[in-house]
């Protein structure tokens, strides 16, 4: 997480995520499904900024549409600190959302991790990395992931988080059709299907090493795509809408509502990002993994 001091403030940059690999191996117990899972973090942000507040917590954001009480997950963070670290102090937080919501692109993830790592920071705790992850893993499912390196190998719920380190630069276009999917319908609706072969995560391991954009982009899977087109036909036509370009492969972020396509060049992207903001068939994000 970049922290900044800007005029008397702290600015934490909160990243997205996409996955470039998701496949669901298993239910659980508790009602959780047991993921395999490959995040790569891009360069559209968030920023939490930070400032100290005698004792009260003051948490504003930009979006309206964002509910800022106790159920947000930056308010979550937040308690989780004070309780953990025993400090008892107050903040003013501003949340700039820039990220889509109910986009499976990470946002609410990423801004609690942000929280926490600014907080540390201001409050003057003194957490190491590993001991801010574990927190971060209290908080969710895919909170651990904005905890560690740029791109992981993710297990369990998604918690689980073997971070890797890619020298393949990829650049993205994130199309977000303007509205939002809830995580939980998605996985409500999902059913395991024994008869399916799982698809085999392992070929990332060698693809984010020495692989190219187009063998990557030839190999993005992601188990969720078929329950969630069948929720909503009209993302599997926003997919169908990307194939028309000359993008190295497509995919829906997690479980959804972004889809994205995959360039090996920034100009590439770019020209293609330019076309579809003329399709209006959603907001066009143009991002890298390279940050
Ligand atoms: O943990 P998170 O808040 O991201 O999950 C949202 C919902 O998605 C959970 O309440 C659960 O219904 C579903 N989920 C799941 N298996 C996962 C992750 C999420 O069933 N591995």
């Amino acid at each position: 997480m970049k922290i900044r001091e800007v005029q008397g403030r702290l600015k934490v940059a909160a990243p997205a995520k996409i996955n470039l690999f998701l496949e669901i191996v298993g239910k659980r117990s508790d009602g959780y499904h047991e993921l395999v899972t490959v995040m790569q973090k891009v360069s559209l942000f968030d920023y939490v900024f930070l400032e100290d507040n005698a004792e009260e917590v003051l948490f504003t954001c930009s979006n309206s549409k964002l509910s800022v009480g106790e159920d947000n997950l930056v308010l979550r963070a937040i308690r989780l600190l004070q309780k953990e670290s025993k400090v008892d102090k107050g903040v003013k937080i501003y949340l700039e959302k820039n990220i889509p919501m109910g986009a499976g692109l990470g946002g609410g993830s990423s801004d609690a991790v942000a929280t926490l790592f600014g907080l540390n920071r201001l409050w003057r705790i003194g957490y190491n990395e590993e001991q801010l992850l574990s927190l971060a893993g209290e908080l969710g499912s895919d909170t651990a992931f904005f905890a560690s390196g740029n791109t992981a190998f993710c297990k369990g719920r998604g918690e689980i988080v073997s971070p890797c380190v890619t020298k393949v630069k990829c650049y993205y276009v994130i199309v977000y059709p303007g509205f939002e999917v809830s995580t939980s319908v998605v996985y409500k609706y999902f059913k395991i299907d024994l008869t399916k072969k799982l698809k085999d995560v392992s070929l990332f391991a060698r693809l984010l090493v020495s692989g190219s954009v187009e063998e990557l982009g030839a190999c993005l899977f992601n188990r969720l795509e078929e329950v969630v087109f069948r929720l909503y036909p009209e993302l599997e036509k926003t997919k169908k809408a990307l194939a028309q370009f000359s993008f190295c492969g497509t995919l829906l972020s997690g479980s959804g509502s972004a889809l994205y396509g995959i360039c090996r060049k920034e100009s590439d992207a770019k020209e293609i990002g330019r076309r579809l903001k003329a399709l209006n068939i959603g907001d066009v994000f143009v991002v890298t993994n390279d940050f």
